[in-house]
This record gives C-alpha cells, sequence and structure tokens, in this order.
C-alpha cells in the first residue's frame, strides 16, 4: 500500500492533457467479448481498474496487449465464463461480464459483488432485468455468493429500471446486443458513459437507439464485428482538477477536457468564483480569491452535479468565506472524507440521517496523516493538501491510482509537491 505526501502550497499554474474515461473504458473493456474478433481501444487510461478488468477478460481466454495508451483486445476464443471471486472482489465492475458474456456465451457464473467504502450497492436491478430476458440464475457455493446465470436464448423484451442505474443500464444493453428480438429500457442511465458504450457497439455492428436518453432500444443482431474506438477524456478527472484550481487558485490550462459532459461542474466552479473558458476541446480555468460557499447541492443522476465530484467539492467549500450544504442523493455512505477533512481543521457535520453535510469553511486546512477511502476521496484529499498549511500524508493512496493515472505527475506539472512514497515512512 502507498502514500502520497503533499506540501501545501502556493496557486497553481500550467496546463495538463486529461486522460481517457475509466467509466467508459470498463463496460467497453467487457463489452469486446460480444464481438468474436479483435477490438482496439485507443486513450485507454492505464490504471489499476483497468489493469484488473484485462485480468478478468484474460480468466475468460482472452488476450490483450498494451501499445502506448492504446489497448488491442483478441475476443475470438472464450475459453471460460467464470470470473473468480478474487477479480470481482478487487473490482465490482467485473459484474459488466455478467451481460457482456450471457450474450456471447449465454452462460455466466460470477461472485456476488461486496459492497465497498460508499455504499453497498446491490445489483437487483441487474438480476431483476435479466431474469425477464429469459435468463435462469441460481445461488451456488456455501453462502449463495456465486450467480450462475444461463439461457438457451435471450428475449428482447420491455425492462423498467426504478432508478436510472449506470450499471443495469450497461448490463441490460450488453445482454440485448446479440439477443432475439426488441429490448426496450425505460428510466435508463444518460451518464456520458452509456452513451459511449452504445457508440462503441453500434461501430461494431450493433442496432441501438436512443443513446443518451432515458429510453433506449436495442434490436437484437447475429453477430458483432471488429472495431477500433478512441476514448473520450474522463469528465471526473477533468473536474477534479478544476476542483483543484477552485481550492487552490491559480491559472490552469486542462487539454482535450470533455466540456460537454463537465456542464454541471462548469456551473458550480464559477458559481465559487472561477473564470472559466471552454472551446470544444479545451478548458482554461482560473481563480484568485477565496472559494465562496454553496447554498445547497445536490448530487443527482446525470446531467445533475455527479456524486464523483462530491468529495472534490466538499475539500473546495472546506476553506469557503461562508457556510454550504451538500446533500448526497446517490450512494448512503459517501462521506467518508468528512472526518479526513476534520483532523486537517474543517468544521463539516453530518445531520438527517448521514445524506447532508454542512461546511463551514475555515480560512485554511493543517496538514496532516489522513486516509483515503476511495478513489475520488483520496483525490479530494490530495486537493486538501495542496490547500494545507504544512505536509499531509494521505495514506492507503493505492485506491486513487485505481481512477488517475497519475495524480501526483498532473498536480506537479501546475507547480504543485506531491510525491508517493511507501507506507512504512510513518
Ligand atoms: C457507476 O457505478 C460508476 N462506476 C460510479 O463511479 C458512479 O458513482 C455511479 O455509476 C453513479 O454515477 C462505473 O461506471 C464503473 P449505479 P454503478 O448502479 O453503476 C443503487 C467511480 O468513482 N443500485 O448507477 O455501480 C446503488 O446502490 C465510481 O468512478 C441499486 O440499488 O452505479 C446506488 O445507490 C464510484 N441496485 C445507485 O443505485 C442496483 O441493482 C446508483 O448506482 C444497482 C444500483
Amino acid at each position: 500500500m502507498s502514500s502520497i505526501k503533499v506540501i501545501g502550497g502556493g496557486r497553481l499554474k500550467g496546463e495538463i492533457k486529461i486522460q481517457g474515461s475509466k467509466n467508459a473504458a470498463l463496460p467497453i473493456i467487457a463489452a469486446t467479448v460480444l464481438n468474436r474478433g479483435i477490438t482496439v481501444l485507443r486513450n485507454c487510461p492505464r490504471i489499476l481498474d483497468v489493469f484488473h478488468m484485462i485480468n478478468v477478460l484474460k480468466e475468460t481466454g482472452c488476450k490483450a496487449d498494451w501499445e502506448g495508451n492504446n489497448l488491442i483486445v483478441d475476443t475470438t476464443d472464450i475459453t471460460s465464463t467464470k470470473i473468480s471471486e478474487g477479480s470481482v472482489q478487487k473490482m465490482r465492475s467485473s459484474i459488466l461480464f455478467l451481460g457482456a458474456l450471457l450474450g456471447r456465451s449465454h452462460e455466466v457464473s460470477i461472485a456476488y459483488p461486496g459492497g465497498c467504502s460508499i455504499g453497498k450497492r446491490p445489483i437487483d436491478y441487474h438480476l431483476d432485468s435479466l431474469k425477464r430476458m429469459n435468463v435462469t440464475q441460481e445461488f451456488l457455493g456455501e453462502d449463495k455468493s456465486i450467480i450462475h446465470c444461463y439461457t438457451n436464448k435471450i428475449l428482447g423484451t420491455d425492462i423498467f429500471l426504478k432508478f436510472p442505474s449506470v450499471g443495469a443500464t450497461q448490463n441490460v444493453i450488453l445482454t440485448a446486443v446479440l439477443g432475439e428480438g426488441v429490448t426496450r429500457i425505460f428510466n435508463a442511465a444518460r451518464e456520458p458513459e452509456v452513451y459511449e458504450l452504445c457508440s462503441f457497439l453500434i461501430e461494431a455492428g450493433a442496432r441501438i437507439c436512443g443513446k443518451g436518453t432515458a429510453f433506449i432500444e436495442i434490436e437484437g443482431v447475429k453477430e458483432l464485428h471488429d472495431v477500433e474506438f478512441t476514448l473520450s477524456p474522463d469528465r471526473i478527472v477533468a473536474g477534479t482538477y478544476m476542483a483543484a484550481v477552485a481550492a487552490a487558485g491559480g491559472d490552469v490550462i486542462l487539454r482535450d477536457t470533455p466540456n460537454r459532459h463537465v456542464e454541471s461542474v462548469i456551473r458550480v466552479m464559477e458559481k465559487v468564483g472561477c473564470r472559466i473558458k471552454a472551446d470544444d476541446r479545451h478548458m482554461r480555468i482560473s481563480c484568485n480569491k477565496r472559494p465562496l460557499p454553496y447554498k445547497m447541492l445536490i448530487t443527482q443522476p446525470y446531467p445533475g452535479f455527479p456524486t464523483d465530484m462530491q468529495s472534490q467539492l466538499m475539500t473546495v467549500l472546506s476553506i469557503a468565506d461562508g457556510k454550504s450544504t451538500i446533500i448526497e442523493e446517490i450512494f448512503e455512505s459517501r462521506f467518508q472524507n468528512v472526518n479526513e477533512l476534520k483532523k486537517m481543521g474543517a468544521k463539516i457535520t453530518i445531520e438527517e440521517n448521514k445524506s447532508k453535510a454542512v461546511i463551514s469553511g475555515v480560512k485554511h486546512l493543517e496538514g496532516a496523516i489522513v486516509k483515503a477511502h476511495d478513489l475520488r476521496a483520496g483525490a479530494a484529499l490530495v486537493i486538501a493538501g495542496l490547500i494545507a498549511e504544512g505536509e499531509t500524508i494521505i495514506r492507503e493512496a493505492t485506491s486513487i491510482e485505481r481512477g488517475y493515472e497519475d495524480i501526483c505527475r498532473d498536480v506537479n506539472s501546475l507547480g504543485a509537491n506531491a510525491r508517493y512514497c511507501s507506507e512504512n515512512i510513518l
């Protein structure tokens, strides 16, 4: 387990190229098994979650190689449809192989993905939907923790999602693409990563309409074909560095930013005092004063303010000139960073069954030893270290590498002083 040491410093200046999208890469890597051939994914981020997903691919008998940031996947032969417990526990997005392997092989065995620090993260919407698509489900093992799904054929049908779940929407799409008939998803997730999965599948020969809307229709086809696809930049990584400028001040250029996908983040950062100029591919963000408070921020499904940006915004508001409120509507325990920020002098209280945080801004934070509970909370603590007085050590920082290629490289290119260090320095 590694740590990150950050020495608090001044304003940020310079430019960063935004890496490819983690949450687009993961479902698309699973989707490659739907084609019996070669897929090339360009601009693929070299992050732990992608490495885990590649390991799962290899468990099924597929091959994968890197050429720089291009991932070449060969899914000609599938020799196993069993996804090990270790793989799923390491990364819950392995659950996307549920739909992909059902679509390809009409059978899959996968361990129940556990919860994580941000919530229980059940998969009932996934399983209920697949049942309606003619998939039989058995729960095996002593503790019934292995889900064995199989079918003689996937039948298209109407799926009504109680909540616009990103993963459930993606699993239904992956199951339906090679099925028989038409599958219509009502209340589908509208996240850009769902849009991008549909774009990838359409380029590979799938018949999908309504991508990016709450109503998606998939007409099953016989097979897909090889495709080369370029992943969009990561909207949450872009938002993270926008929050760093809002907190530390400065004047930064973000290259290759998915500006259309961060409109809700742009609006909030402007409200807390940033000046933002964005064209279709780049962004210039500057801030030269203490952040302003934000009266009431509620995290919502896309296109609302993303839950994956909540921790980063909380760091910004922890030094704002006044009181702010954040309501976390998506995950039931995504305020783990509050205690870590309080170790640095932040004044935050949690109210109303833990979904509401009230932040009373302080003039500055103090460096401290803190812990990264999840990758976004960890990134938010790096931002806190940038603005704190003195030295901050972020323990269990490996979780940050799940989603950020090299956060120290990125913030140091803006003049910060951050470096990885081994856990045993403490
Ligand atoms: C995706 O997770 C993202 N992960 C998450 O990003 C993101 O926070 C989340 O969507 C919300 O935007 C990837 O794309 C790999 P959901 P997912 O299904 O699909 C409940 C990051 O930091 N729910 O939309 O798992 C669930 O508990 C990660 O990059 C059920 O109750 O999210 C949650 O409260 C963190 N039953 C809510 O819905 C289900 O069957 C949203 O979950 C499924 C979900």
